[in-house]
């Protein structure tokens, strides 16, 4: 096997085959029914429609020849309302309090380019009816798509009731009211093979006993909340304790639960937890002394109801605070003193505190009281939404700075950091604890969790090995950098927000979160095992954009070629063993595969798996197909490396997936792009998946002859040719705003020229000042959440910079106004690939407009119109690395 791979791009690949996540597209496979589960519902529709119905006006019917699978499948038309839908009664299938995986195939032939659709019951468990959205997907035109739920029938409300509760599923597109439905909302379509399987009840919950503590891992105390509960030794979360070495009361030592009544105080939870603590050798953050939520109804108020003086709420909290910390005197570690005492635009909260108190001076007071009654307690301010900059990051710091002068004894400051998948990025928090180092503070991570969900408002979803794995990837890169700050004296302290998700508080109803390190049956998740043994981590599915090539490929020497990323093919052991590109038409999938073999012999053979309707499946489907081309049948072979080129017939439809590996055999042994156990011939169950997106934009980069001085002047870019900024993201900003780009082997150059005669900073948050901003996806991946590879960086047009991920220390940029606009000169380092040419990168940039006031009034960009780059890079353009 060849290896003359450098080891730094050996290196780059070993990080990237584990970074190459998921997420660029939505995954629509669905899988077989799972072990233990029974099948309990089937229709392929090749006899009768049996019971299928209509819910209004619509036309429901068997059509010929339509099916998946060419034969018949169920069609719904004449839809005048979101809601007229295919409906089956399935009172005697789906009974109440039991789950069950419902799977059904969507397809439609007229209107948009893809329809969103909802698989909906209509249910009664004796309350009255309800409607429910249980799972739902995307579905591209033309494109037979499964969609997959598990659902839970809601219990009888009357458990001794004898009948069998209504209840009712059905296909829809999303709704809308009457008035404003267009015809792409009630598309006809067809639907076919709805299966129902019952999923067995769930274990019992329970602890591994055998697997090792995770505090044990790190070199830094790593602590959990919990609740008095689970430290009795029969509960069942007991068992998890053992895995940390420090432990937060959630919930048992705030305000209203210490001081429920003026003068009454309650002790003994805390008392417990202390005991329990000391008994294991382990320590005790308190949380909180002070907080606008939880507090006593009491506190603000006198015996009429009215409000208290100024007098009177100093006492109180002087009370509060010198009686509970002299309590516990030498018995908890850290105090949270005062909890988020600032608010998102930076302005101290407007909370009862402030409000009758006047001033900040309530906090000073609240820190006093407390190292009085405990010298060696460490004394904390905590706060949520600090762990990236902005507005509150600043003001905080700014706040500490403020009261270690005044020689208010503030020993720390806690990042609660309740954070989520994409946001903030691991560079961010990385920014965060250094900075509030730096005022030589002791920092906490106080209340870590990671949702899977992007914002409060995103709809449920299934937790599968995607979303687990790329939260297990993020955990792993957090505490990488968490080894790296405590080593480096920044960091003193981790904390997570609980063990397992079933009792984290970002749980909403209907909307399970899985934040934590165990599962909410107990069982540690991949985001533990990343750390403990990664060998135990499912294989991950890569994600990949696949690029349209309307007028087909000729073969290796298309041109075209040099428009599609080229991906890795690399092992377990991050050792490379090839590459390869994908196009696609609408008749065929065109793969071009490279393998690095410098012994050519009889065997070798790349063999490209694909199918067509990334079902991944235990059993891979029929409609899958395998080709194989031998190392003798090659389009070009160097001695070191061999290329082949096929056209697969599989029909490419924009937006669909399909699922696809990529295997080369080296004198009998293996190698895969993505199914490390190389099962591709049973199983398609670990393929990855091509997502069939259009061309994107591209523009390129040219070598640059010389060195580039980063002095905001346009010496060097003379004949450069520029590119045009014509996307009117938002609002209003000027025409005529261009960028050139170049690069070399450490950079990326892109000089800016801003029409914009107004300039104005006055705005707090950077990114509503007069600004411009490079995104870069280093490795193309095209993720929806933020790799380390990939960065934002911005520049004012007074050259002040803010960086989302990125190399702070490496990058480098100059400004320059001139009449009528500014231009901007920067430096992006290229650290997560080999800069050369043919290169392709994910690229944008973007202008911040800001009127005279200081607020943004309009966005420009290159290419994206989403506004979303600062999480996602799936909407970027393409830079390709030119001579
Ligand atoms: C949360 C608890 O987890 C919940 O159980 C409770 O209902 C509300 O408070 N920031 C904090 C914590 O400082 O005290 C909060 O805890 C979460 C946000």
């Amino acid at each position: 096997m060849n290896s003359f791979v450098s080891s730094k791009f050996r290196y780059i690949l070993s990080v990237l085959v584990v970074l190459f996540m998921v997420v660029s597209c939505v995954s629509t496979s669905g899988t077989a029914k799972e072990s233990g589960e029974e099948l309990v519902y089937q229709n392929d529709f090749e006899k009768d429609a049996l019971g299928w119905g209509t819910r209004g006006s619509e036309t429901v019917e068997l059509v010929d020849k339509a099916g998946i699978d060419g034969g018949q499948a169920l069609y719904v038309h004449e839809r005048e309302k979101t809601w007229n839908a295919p409906f089956y009664d399935m009172t005697e299938v789906l009974l109440p309090g039991a789950s069950y995986r419902i799977g059904v195939w969507v397809k439609f032939e007229e209107g948009p380019q893809s329809s969103g659709f909802n698989m909906s019951v209509q249910v009664d468990n004796g309350t009255g009816m309800q409607y429910v959205t249980i799972g739902g997907g995307r579905v591209p035109k033309n494109y037979w798509t499964y969609m997959e739920t598990v659902y839970t029938v809601p219990p009888k409300a009357d458990p001794n009731s004898a009948f069998l509760n209504p209840i009712g599923f059905y296909i829809e597109t999303p709704w809308k009211p009457d008035e404003s439905i267009q015809p792409e909302d009630i598309i006809s379509f067809y639907i076919d093979n709805v299966t129902v399987s019952k999923i067995p009840p769930a274990a019992p919950a329970a602890v591994e006993t055998d697997i090792p503590e995770f505090s044990s891992f790190f070199d830094f105390p790593v602590g959990t909340a919990v609740n008095s509960q689970y430290l009795k030794d029969g509960h069942k979360r007991h068992g998890l304790l053992r895995h940390f070495n420090a432990y937060v009361y959630e919930n048992e030592m705030k305000m209203d639960a210490m001081q429920p009544r003026e003068g009454e105080f309650k002790f003994a939870n805390g008392d417990a937890l202390v005991e329990y603590a000391s008994s294991q050798g382990k320590l005790v953050r308190g949380h909180t002394l002070l907080w606008h939520n939880q507090y006593p109804s009491w506190f603000f108020t006198d015996d009429e109801g009215n409000e208290v003086s100024k007098e009177v709420l100093m006492n109180r909290i002087e009370a509060h605070i010198s009686t509970i910390v002299s309590h516990y005197k030498g018995q908890i570690y850290a105090w949270d003193v005062v909890n988020e005492v600032v608010e998102y635009d930076g302005s101290l909260r407007n909370s009862p505190y402030l409000s009758i108190i006047g001033s900040e001076e309530y906090i000073a007071l609240a820190f006093r009281a407390a190292r009085a009654a405990d010298p060696d307690a460490k004394l904390f301010i905590n706060d949520y939404n600090i762990a990236f900059s902005g507005a509150k990051q600043d003001a905080l710091y700014e706040l500490v700075k403020r009261l270690k002068d005044q020689g208010v004894p503030i020993d720390g400051v806690g990042l609660q950091a309740h954070i989520n998948m994409g946001h903030p990025t691991v560079g961010n928090m990385e920014t965060a604890i250094e900075r509030f180092a730096s005022l030589g503070v002791d920092v906490h991570v106080t209340e870590l969790d990671m949702s899977v969900y992007a914002s409060e408002n995103e709809a449920a979803k299934d937790p599968g090995r995607e979303v687990l794995l790329t939260q297990a990837y993020k955990y792993r890169d957090m505490f990488e950098m968490f080894s790296e700050q405590h080593a480096k004296g920044n960091l003193d302290m981790v904390v997570f927000w609980g063990a397992d998700d079933g009792m984290s508080w970002k749980n909403q109803p209907g909307r399970p979160d899985y934040p934590l390190l165990f599962g909410k049956d107990l069982q540690a998740k991949p985001a533990y095992w990343i750390f403990a043994d990664p060998a135990r981590l499912p294989i991950n599915i890569q994600v990949r954009d696949s690029n349209q090539a309307v007028d087909g490929v000729s073969g290796m020497d298309d041109p075209i070629w040099e428009n599609a990323s080229s991906y890795p093919i690399v092992g377990r052991d991050g050792t490379l063993y090839g590459s390869f590109k994908t196009l696609w038409d609408d008749k065929k999938l065109y793969v071009l595969a490279t393998a690095l073999d410098n012994t050519s012999d009889s065997s070798d053979e790349i063999v490209f798996y694909v199918e067509p309707r990334n079902v991944k499946a235990d059993e891979r489907t029929k409609d899958s197909i395998d080709v194989s081309v031998s190392r003798s049948k090659a389009d070009a072979d160097t001695g070191e490396s061999y290329t082949v080129f096929k056209a697969l017939n599989v029909e490419g439809i924009l937006d669909a997936k399909v699922g696809f590996d990529v295997v080369v055999s080296d004198n009998g042994s293996v190698h895969s792009w993505n199914d490390f156990d190389n099962l591709q011939e049973d199983s398609s169950i670990n393929y990855g998946t091509l997502c069939m997106k259009p061309m994107p934009v591209m523009c390129t980069a040219k070598r640059a002859t010389g060195n580039i001085r980063i002095d905001g002047r346009d010496s060097e870019w003379g004949d450069i040719t520029p590119v045009p900024m014509e996307v009117e993201t938002q609002g209003y900003t000027l025409e005529g705003s261009q960028f050139r780009a170049q690069w070399d082997d450490n950079y990326l150059y892109v000089y800016f020229e801003v029409q914009d005669s107004l300039l104005n900073d006055n705005a707090r948050d950077p990114w509503e000042q007069d600004s411009v901003e490079v995104f870069i996806d280093q490795n193309n991946a095209k993720t929806s959440t933020y790799e380390p590879d990939d960065a934002q960086y911005r520049i004012s047009f007074k050259n002040f910079v803010t960086f989302n991920g990125g190399y702070e220390d490496e990058f480098m940029s100059k400004t320059r106004v001139f009449p009528g606009g500014y231009a901007v000169e920067v430096a992006v380092p290229l650290k997560d690939v080999s800069p050369e040419v043919g290169l392709l990168m994910g690229f944008d940039t973007q202008i911040n407009e800001a009127d005279a006031s200081g607020v943004r009034a309009g966005i420009r960009n290159w290419v994206n119109d989403t506004n979303m780059g600062y999480q996602d890079m799936s909407g970027l353009g393409v830079i390709m690395l030119v001579e």
